[in-house]
């Protein structure tokens, strides 16, 4: 077996939670092989060794001696954000590529040390931000970058997620993300607008909350207020605002709005019938042209989905059914392996390489010193300059 037919052995760690959600796509996919999964904890693997029928694939509790023993060419770390550090250097060291769950890490001195091990290995690390994979974003970006919504000047991401319930099976939430104030899971937010802004760098940020108002069982507030919005600052002099609820009890919503000089985007809200909309100049006329009241503008704006057929990217299109199939939300997931899976293969940079990965996730750690000081504005660092 040559090179271009040899399949790529990926390894799943930390199976027992979000892993598993890759185990069905690296199964299926043609030029790869699920060669080993690992979880400290045996009852967790367990469990989803048998709700994702894994019982013929190789079982680890300890990471290091699935390393030494599968010869595996990448590893999604997928434990909590915590040990996102340790074991993506773990890999690295070892030559092993990695897929790096959100947010990249912790803190800013775990964020150094993956970039000193980054640039010491001959593997590369892909940042799993699987929203830029999201179909609507994807279609927005090229259309972005066809000039059709003119020039970008301000977006808005919302992510809004009761994760209590889920908090009390993944305890570490309650400290990682309700333990610490300010926007501690804005990811999802920022990495698809970063995107749309063509990776201009968010260079400060000041953020505010709207009070604690809920408590862990001890009676203790939770150290993270109930809403945070976080206002960024980009190199291009560009205006996002981020907000993160992570505690209220309230139906999910993870939502988009983009402006341009010639256009604009509203993503679907997440309530029944919503869908994501596209308004573009250029198309349907100027505002002038067309003299209406404030709410009749239901003409203008054209659903995103007519236009998926000439600014979906290629590469993805034929894989729409697979993404259905096996991919969680909503396919993103998919598309973010094949992605990952194309650069291995054809030895090409990371969409999202460690440096994106951090300018989607230090604007959220810097947050947290704007919240602690009065919400003043605070300088983003750049990893680059590490
Ligand atoms: N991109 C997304 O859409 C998305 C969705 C959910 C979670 N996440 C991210 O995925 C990560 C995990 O979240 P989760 O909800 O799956 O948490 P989880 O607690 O359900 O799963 C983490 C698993 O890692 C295991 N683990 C911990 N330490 C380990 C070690 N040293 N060696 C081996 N296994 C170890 C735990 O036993 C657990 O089963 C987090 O970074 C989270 O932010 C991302």
């Amino acid at each position: 077996m040559d090179n271009m037919e040899k399949k790529i052995r990926v390894g799943l760690l930390g199976i027992g939670g979000r892993a598993r959600h890759f185990a069905d796509l690296v199964r299926q996919y043609p030029k790869t092989e699920l060669a080993a999964v690992c979880d400290i904890s045996e009852e967790a693997m367990a469990r989803s060794v048998e709700e994702k029928n894994l019982h013929d694939i190789p079982q680890y509790t300890d990471y290091m001696t699935m390393l030494n023993e599968e010869s595996l060419d990448v590893v999604f770390v997928c434990t909590p954000i915590e040990y996102h550090c340790e074991h993506t250097i773990m890999a690295l060291e070892k030559g092993v590529h990695v897929v790096g769950e959100v947010p990249v890490a912790f803190n800013i001195e775990q964020a150094k040390q993956m970039v000193q091990a980054v640039r010491k290995s001959k593997a590369k690390y892909f940042f799993g931000e699987n929203m830029c994979f999201a179909k609507h974003v994807l279609i927005v970006r090229q259309m972005v970058l066809a000039g059709l919504l003119g020039e970008l000047h301000y977006a808005e991401g919302e992510y809004l997620h009761d994760l209590k319930k889920l908090a009390e099976f993944t305890p570490w939430r309650f400290d990682t993300l309700f333990g610490t104030n300010g926007v501690t899971y804005g990811t999802h937010s920022l990495g698809p607008i970063l995107s749309w802004f063509d990776w201009d760098r968010v260079k400060k940020v000041m953020c505010s909350g709207s009070g604690s108002r809920f408590r862990y069982a001890d009676g203790r507030p939770f150290g993270m207020e109930s809403t945070t919005v976080m206002l960024c600052k980009t190199e291009k002099d560009r205006l996002i605002k981020i907000k993160n609820d992570l505690s209220s009890p309230r139906p999910s919503i993870n939502q988009y709005v983009l402006s341009g000089t010639k256009g604009a985007f509203e993503s679907r809200r997440g309530i029944p019938d919503s869908k994501d909309y596209i308004w573009i100049q250029d198309i349907v006329g100027s505002s002038e042209q067309r003299p209406r009241s404030f709410h009749d503008n239901s003409d203008t704006w054209l659903p995103l989905s007519i236009f998926e057929s000439r600014y979906f990217p290629q590469i993805y299109k034929e894989w729409v059914w697979y993404a259905k199939t096996y991919g969680g939300h909503e396919g993103a997931d998919a598309f973010m392996f094949i992605s990952v899976v194309d650069s291995i293969i054809n030895n090409k940079e990371p969409y999202i390489d460690i440096h994106r990965g951090l300018d989607i996730s230090l604007p959220g750690m810097m947050s947290t010193i704007s919240i602690q000081n009065n919400s003043e504005w605070v300088d983003v660092p750049d990893s680059r300059l590490w």
